[in-house]
């Protein structure tokens, strides 16, 4: 099977996870990515379940209204019993690095709504320790010099994400992102919590603190599902 066809896989899995364990009339919190594209368009069949949908970026917010999805604002939510998105790492205890497609602020901001998270991944993604995956971190532009260094003293090779057209990456909240490569992370929840308290950090990517409740992992063998 390629990615794609293990993306598509805990896509659909995903679908039938909120169709089976969301009621009638609940709003959905979807996430962002490639993973989540299959998901989105494997829900959208079953849209009229669902009161609306709340969006963890502009790019997911165009594709749920393209399949006829109300996306609602966050702020006129008040219980959101599900959130589904992707992982650009994952470890045994739901620990996870997300931001590689640069919307982890809003990511986090709905996670934390969210009464589960169904982290939705192909197998490449899991791992025993996280760090591979360049660690994205969202920042205010005029402290991006200023944590970068932060990050070279705890041996990290932090750089600053650019678009494809070559101009610097912009998020949707207007801010920076750093990658930061060469790190070993065997403390997720403390260091998130670090790099938090640096005055100009928006959001770092590493969701620990409150990590997945539920892996949705697409394997060869079909998807595994980790509690
Ligand atoms: C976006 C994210 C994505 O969930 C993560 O990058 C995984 O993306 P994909 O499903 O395309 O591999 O955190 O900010």
């Amino acid at each position: 099977m390629t990615q794609d066809e293990l993306k598509q896989q805990v896509g659909r899995a995903a679908a039938n996870y909120v169709l089976s364990n969301v009621a009638h009339g609940a709003v959905l919190g979807v996430g962002t990515g490639s993973t989540v594209n299959f998901f989105i368009d494997e829900v959208a069949a079953f849209k009229d379940r669902f009161r609306g949908a709340v969006s963890s970026s502009n790019a997911s917010t165009a594709r749920l209204r393209a399949h006829g999805f109300e996306v609602l604002e966050l702020n006129d939510i008040e219980t959101l019993p599900v959130y589904v998105d992707g992982a650009d790492e994952i470890d045994a205890a739901g620990h996870m690095i997300k931001g590689g497609g640069g919307a982890l602020t809003r990511e986090k901001i709905v996670a934390m709504v969210a009464q589960t998270f169904v982290c939705i991944v192909d197998e490449s993604k899991r791992v025993d320790l996280l760090g591979a995956f360049p660690l994205p971190v969202e920042v205010i532009p005029m402290a991006s010099a200023a944590i970068a260094r932060r990050f070279v003293d705890l041996d990290g090779q932090p750089t600053l994400r650019v678009a494809k057209d070559g101009s610097t990456f912009v998020t949707d909240n207007g801010n920076w992102v750093l990658d930061v490569h060469g790190l070993r992370i065997p403390d997720p929840v403390g260091l998130e919590a670090e790099v938090n308290n640096w005055p100009g950090v928006v959001t770092v990517g590493l969701f620990a603190r409150r990590g997945a409740n539920i892996s949705l992992l697409g394997t060869k063998e079909g998807v595994h599902r980790i509690d």
